[in-house]
């Protein structure tokens, strides 16, 4: 098992009517005057920000509303909102909606809490010392930024990432009822990205793995798979959102890969790069990537993928699973090497089964040579950089992969 550090200092407020509960989690954490972050419209025409400040008022809490966050949240938008809470002597910030508020709203508490401009650190040219405090209500399951340390922000077309412990919320209310407006499509690419999660971090490290940590991502790879089935058939089913909504947050605090290294995180690179480029949504550019990775790089340790494929995608019979030596001993080479391609193969298929692209095409653009070649560039940072773990790719690699996947 590999050295780790696991902090999650989030408190989780979940389920039914939890929203009513953020007036006095603000209060609880000395909040006075709130900035209210939200999207384009699914919490404004759903009732929910009226709820909000109602709640807000109840409580004593003053506020200022914020709206137009984006899918793949801009910086020009994060820039506005820091102007706007020094100029009401805002002194805390509560993000309603799903990931890219979330994510708009920890770059504003960055850029409060910082006097250098925010976007270098997402350029990695400054680090941030303080992170004002932030409350987020859950709208959407799959980017797990309401208990994650990361965040990701576009400027123009440039889509970057950043991690620091600081920036996980104080506290984050998650209402899975919140989510049964969402549209089918959304909800199944918050699945992918719910399931890419622990399955970045499940091809992190090169053979020292932790059991524990491995039964626990199995088991939430295998819930979200079965319930995303079942909300296929009836999005409004409670339960089955609850349980994907759970997942989201523990698939990327941390908890899947603990003991397991630090994770591959290609697939969420080179898809950063497809939605700073033509503006996809984040799991899609996911599903549309990961088989090509996949069979890009299983020859490095066939047998992880093996794992996958019998722990979670059914790929060999359950009786067989009981010899504890079935991929070091039983099996030659090839026979690994076979089972990690159709484990491959019935990934896709599942993907495929929640009408989510397994090639690039499939998003929308039918990818050119000088449109690779760039990606490729942008995504080695101009060629300063390579990506992933499990196998370090650089940019001929890049290059190889989006054309592999268009
Ligand atoms: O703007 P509105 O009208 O709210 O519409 C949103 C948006 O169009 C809609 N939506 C959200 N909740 C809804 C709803 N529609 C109806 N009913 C609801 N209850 O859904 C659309 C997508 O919302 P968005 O917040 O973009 O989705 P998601 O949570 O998938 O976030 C994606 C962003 O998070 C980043 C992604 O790269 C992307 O920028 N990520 C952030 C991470 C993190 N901070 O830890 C990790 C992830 O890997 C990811 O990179
Ligand atoms: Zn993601």
């Amino acid at each position: 098992m590999e050295n780790f550090t696991y902090q999650v200092p989030t408190k989780v407020v979940f389920g039914q009517d939890a929203e009513s509960q953020c007036g006095e989690l603000i209060k609880e954490a000395g909040g006075t005057k709130v900035l209210v972050h939200f999207g384009g419209h699914s919490a404004v025409k759903s009732g929910l920000i009226d709820r909000v400040c109602k709640t807000l008022t109840d409580s004593g809490i003053k506020y200022v509303k914020l709206g137009g966050v984006v899918p793949n949240p801009q910086l020009s938008l994060v820039r506005e909102g820091i102007q706007l809470c020094k100029a009401e002597k805002v002194d805390f910030v509560l993000a309603v909606g799903g990931g890219s508020v979330i994510d708009s709203s920890k770059a504003i508490c960055y850029g409060l809490g910082n006097d250098f401009d925010v976007w270098e650190i997402y350029e990695k040219k400054a680090t941030p010392t303080k992170f004002f405090p932030l409350g987020t209500i859950v709208t959407i399951a799959a980017a797990g930024s309401e208990t994650s340390n990361s965040s990701v922000i576009t400027n123009g077309k440039e889509k970057r990432g950043t991690n620091y412990e600081m920036s996980r919320p104080l506290f984050s209310i998650m209402n899975p009822e919140l989510t049964k407006t969402l549209p089918i499509h959304q909800t199944m690419c918050g699945c992918v990205d719910i399931m890419m999660h622990t399955l970045e971090r499940w091809f992190g490290a090169d053979g020292k793995y932790s059991e524990l940590t491995d039964s626990i991502a199995e088991g939430l790879l295998s819930t979200v798979m079965e319930n995303a089935l079942i909300l296929k058939e009836t999005p409004k089913d409670y339960e089955a959102r609850a349980e994907i909504m759970w997942a989201g947050s523990l698939s990327h605090n941390g908890l899947t890969g603990c003991g397991n290294g630090i994770g591959d995180w290609s697939c969420h690179q080179l898809g950063h790069e497809l939605s700073g480029m033509f503006g996809y949504t984040h799991g899609a550019t996911l599903a549309s990537i990961w088989g090509t990775w996949a069979r890009y790089v299983y020859k490095e340790h066939p047998e992880r993928f093996a794992k996958l494929a019998c722990d979670v995608l059914g790929i060999v019979p359950a009786e067989q699973k009981e010899n504890e030596d079935l991929y070091e001993d039983d099996l030659t080479t090839e026979e690994i090497e076979s089972i990690a391609l159709e484990g491959i193969s019935a990934m896709e298929d599942f993907f495929k089964s929640l009408d989510m692209p397994t090639s690039i095409h499939e998003l929308g653009t039918e990818l050119t040579d000088a449109q690779i070649d760039q990606l490729a560039i942008n995504c080695s940072f101009n060629k300063t950089r390579t990506i992933g773990q499990f196998k370090q790719l650089d940019v001929n690699d890049m290059r190889q992969i989006y054309s592999k996947a268009r």
